[in-house]
């Protein structure tokens, strides 16, 4: 067995994980075992893109299988889908990409299907041009999402549709949010120039800076100690929007954020405030790890609780919250560059049933809120449903809640009616929404 097979194999097990509905990130922990460093970071490269493309890819196939309408068994589509992947959009040699391809065919249960894979690949091989062209007019090829997701952006956004599809299938970039408490962003972009780094203030948001080329964090000079974080620019506006500047040591602000893991809105928050008291609350413990992991490198300690928004009843300790930040569950339809297996997990209907939770979510934590308290509502979706039409339908059902506008500074930001819309660009930030609300005194 060569190790180019085996990490062929093991891209095909983490693309079938998700074709059957899991999402991207344990299984590709778990493909990654065992490997070493080059091949864990081609295995991330291949399932990454092959995601990514994956719509592309699927277009593909229905020209090239006799029969396009057999179902095809989930490891069979992630090898032929690994290996048009490596054929459009790597360096890897067609005949190495190939041949590697089909041996890992074995490796995977899948030896009766290696003549049908390997003639499948071959053909693309030999006609790529033809069929190319002759999907010119298929949107699902040529944007690489699938149609009925296209077809949603493009009614809900019919002026940025289509830089947000471009966005969506950019490479993420690499952004840290700088520690105020610990240093100035100009002096850490000189600690990042000093050792070859190159990255550049984002002038919207007083605490970003964008990388030239993504790293690894323990590149990143004082990192251990709490200098930076990585979080995207759209997600760096949360912390301002919470209006914390009223709180002091004498008279600490109470704030609770909902849904908090891994904790980079928590954090932010406590860099700009660090007398606020925090309760950080989330329903999955294993996810809160991150959170005292953060906390720890930062030097913050919150009230960290394992616990469900919806049954405050069970870890509410009954005094009122000055701020309540929810970033709620929700499709993650802003976020597809740094998650493209979203683009195979949502289904058209997934639009319906999030705002059911979400509506639960602020119906039993809004009575949490002192009268003249301020709840900021965030996403990192770009569906409507989930935002703006949400909130508006949501408001007039709650006692004295009244919304209040946001300015974001953002240049892929829109102001709506009652909340702020961040759009994915490819040079830009993820797609993120806000909308402010407070409770009207007695
Ligand atoms: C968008 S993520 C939060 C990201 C986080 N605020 C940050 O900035 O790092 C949503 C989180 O909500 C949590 N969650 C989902 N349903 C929840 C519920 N009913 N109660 C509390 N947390 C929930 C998930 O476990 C997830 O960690």
């Amino acid at each position: 067995m060569t190790a180019g097979a085996k990490v062929r194999a093991r891209a095909a097990k983490t693309i079938a994980a998700v074709l059957g509905g899991s999402a991207l990130d344990k299984p590709l922990a778990q493909g990654k075992q065992g490997l070493s460093e080059v091949d864990q970071s081609f295995l991330s490269a291949l399932a990454y893109g092959t995601l990514r493309r994956m719509p592309r890819h699927n277009a593909v196939l229905m020209k090239l299988l006799r029969n396009p309408k057999k179902p095809l068994n989930p490891m069979m589509r992630a090898l032929l889908t690994v290996g048009l992947e490596q054929m459009v959009a790597t360096r890897v040699p067609e005949h190495a990409a190939l041949d590697a391809t089909v041996a890992a065919s074995r490796l995977v249960n899948q030896a009766k299907g290696s003549g049908f894979l390997n003639a499948i690949l071959r053909r693309y091989q030999r006609e790529h041009k033809e069929i190319d062209a002759s999907l010119e007019n298929n949107e699902a090829f040529k944007w690489a999402h699938p149609q009925w997701l296209i077809d949603k952006l493009r009614t809900d956004w019919p002026d940025d549709w289509k830089p947000m599809l471009d966005a969506n299938n950019g490479q993420p970039p690499l952004v840290l949010r700088v520690n105020k408490l610990k240093t100035s962003r100009e002096d850490y972009l000189k600690m990042l120039h000093s050792v070859d780094i190159n990255a550049a203030a984002i002038s919207a948001v007083p605490t970003g800076i964008l990388l030239d080329e993504p790293c690894g964090v323990d590149t990143l000079p004082h990192f251990e100690d709490g200098f930076v974080s990585v979080q995207d620019s759209g997600a760096q506006c949360a912390a301002g929007f919470m209006d914390l500047s009223a709180s002091t040591t004498e008279s600490p602000l109470r704030v609770l954020d909902a849904c908090a893991a891994p904790g980079g809105k928590a954090m932010h928050m406590m860099e700009l405030a660090p007398t606020i008291h925090l309760t950080a609350l989330d329903i999955a413990a294993d996810r809160l790890e991150k959170v005292t992991e953060n906390a720890d490198r930062l030097g913050f300690s919150p009230d960290l609780v394992a616990g469900n928004a919806v049954e405050p009843e069970i870890w509410w300790d009954g005094k009122p919250f000055d701020r309540i930040l929810v970033d709620a569950p929700c499709s993650g339809s802003g976020v597809l560059r740094r998650h493209p297996d979203i683009k195979m997990l949502r289904r058209p209907k997934d639009a319906r049933t999030f705002p059911v939770f979400q509506r639960e979510i602020l119906n039993q934590l809004w009575p949490l809120l002192a009268p003249g308290g301020r709840m900021i509502y965030a996403t990192c979706s770009v569906f409507p449903e989930e935002n703006e039409a949400f909130v508006a339908s949501w408001i007039p059902s709650a006692k004295d809640a009244q919304s209040t506008p946001l300015e974001c500074p953002l240049p892929n930001a829109k102001s709506l009616n009652l909340g702020v819309q961040i759009l994915p660009r490819a040079t830009g930030s993820d797609g993120f929404y806000y909308a402010a609300v407070l409770k009207q005194k007695g």
